[in-house]
């Protein structure tokens, strides 16, 4: 599978790409939502003179969108303005924009090319980049999707300073993350400092773009980057804390099982746990009756066969281990101390 291009010199490098040859003809058609709509679009069609012209199709916000229904909408608004194979959907917005559109470009006419430009730092350095698209259907979040990648994605920083707080934090634990598998001296620079160059970002966005070129299809080491997700998933759901803080803590939680089960130093362990601690003041402990009911939350995980759970642990970090089986005991010891 071909991967996506990164173009990690912003808006003007795309403007750059989009006057190649291999792009004429092409018709635009932006996707976007309300926030990227006022605080992205000016910016991405002042910059590429090839979108000047674009349409437009808004989609409601966050994970709303990634629906069957939202994207037949889409599809109904392509076919109604005549949208052929030449169309280009250019995907604005963070990772929710970004999965419903190659969702929806790889199913209209049998696959249209698409490009994302993300707006969020979850989206620059992990959603954007790999070519897993999805929506959530039957209840279960990215249940349908497609190995389709972007022709292109754009990592373009200007648009993070319009974002959150929250959503800064949310890509910051996914940075964290992708550095604890893979490079250490990474992991340690991102604990120690609040503010990442913008060098930091690409490099991290790099990292996914390695480990997803070994292994598109999610079959060995692509799981890596799923450090932290089985528990975090149903950390998420149950609690309702956003996805990358939910994940900031099940790191913590698989962490903590790495030192029992991989024997992961102990020092490792606790100052994560001091770091994210900052983050997470008002988490309050997990109950045995809590857990019990997060098993099936934790189960549903695609990375789980029926039976025991199985997730990624730690060696050491940058070793992780994939697949590595654990007890329902194992996991009520370390959702109880949690906390500890
Ligand atoms: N395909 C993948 O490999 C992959 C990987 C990780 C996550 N995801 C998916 O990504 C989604 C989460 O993505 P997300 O965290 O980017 O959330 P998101 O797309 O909902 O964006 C977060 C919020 O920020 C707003 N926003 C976006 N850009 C903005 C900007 N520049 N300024 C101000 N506001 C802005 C959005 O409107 C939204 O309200 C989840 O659905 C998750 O499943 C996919
Ligand atoms: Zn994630």
């Amino acid at each position: 599978m071909k991967q996506s291009k990164i173009i990690y010199g912003g808006l003007e490098a795309l403007g750059r790409e989009l006057a190649k040859e291999e792009w004429q003809g092409a018709k635009y058609t932006i996707l976007l939502d309300e926030n990227t709509f006022q605080h992205c679009l000016p910016l991405l069609i002042s910059s590429v003179e090839a979108l000047q012209e674009a349409e437009f199709i808004e989609v409601p916000v966050g994970e709303e969108c990634k629906s069957l229904e939202v994207a037949a909408q889409v599809w109904q608004t392509l076919l109604e303005g005549e949208a052929d194979r030449n169309a280009v959907l250019v995907n604005l917005g963070g990772g929710c924009v970004c999965d419903l559109g190659g969702f929806v470009a790889a199913g209209y006419k049998r696959g249209i090319r698409h490009i994302n430009v993300p707006t969020t730092l979850l989206g620059m350095v992990d959603a954007a980049i790999g070519g897993k698209t999805a929506i959530d259907f039957g209840g279960v979040k990215n249940s349908i999707g497609h190995f389709y990648p972007a022709v292109l994605t754009v990592i373009e920083p200007a648009f993070l300073e319009t974002l959150p707080e929250t959503e800064l934090l949310n890509g910051r634990m996914e940075m964290v993350k992708t550095a604890a598998v893979t490079d250490p001296a990474l992991f340690e620079r991102l604990l120690s400092t609040t503010h990442y160059p913008l060098s930091t970002v690409k490099e991290v966005a790099r990292l996914k773009a390695r480990v997803v070129k070994a292994d598109p299809y999610d079959h060995s080491i692509r799981k890596i980057l799923n450090f932290g997700h089985t528990f975090g998933h149903a950390i998420e759901v149950y609690r309702g804390l956003p996805h990358g803080l939910a994940v900031g803590v099940g790191m913590k939680v698989a962490m903590y099982l790495s030192t029992k089960k991989l024997g992961l130093a102990e020092e490792v362990y606790t100052t994560y746990s001091r770091w994210l601690k900052e983050f997470t003041p008002h988490l309050s402990p997990f109950t045995l009756k809590d857990i019990e009911q997060m098993f099936p939350l934790m189960r549903q995980d695609k990375k789980n066969t029926a039976g025991s759970l199985r997730c990624v642990l730690l060696q050491e970090l940058g070793a992780p281990v994939i697949d590595v089986e654990i007890s329902d005991n194992e996991v009520r010891d370390a959702l109880l101390r949690l906390h500890r």
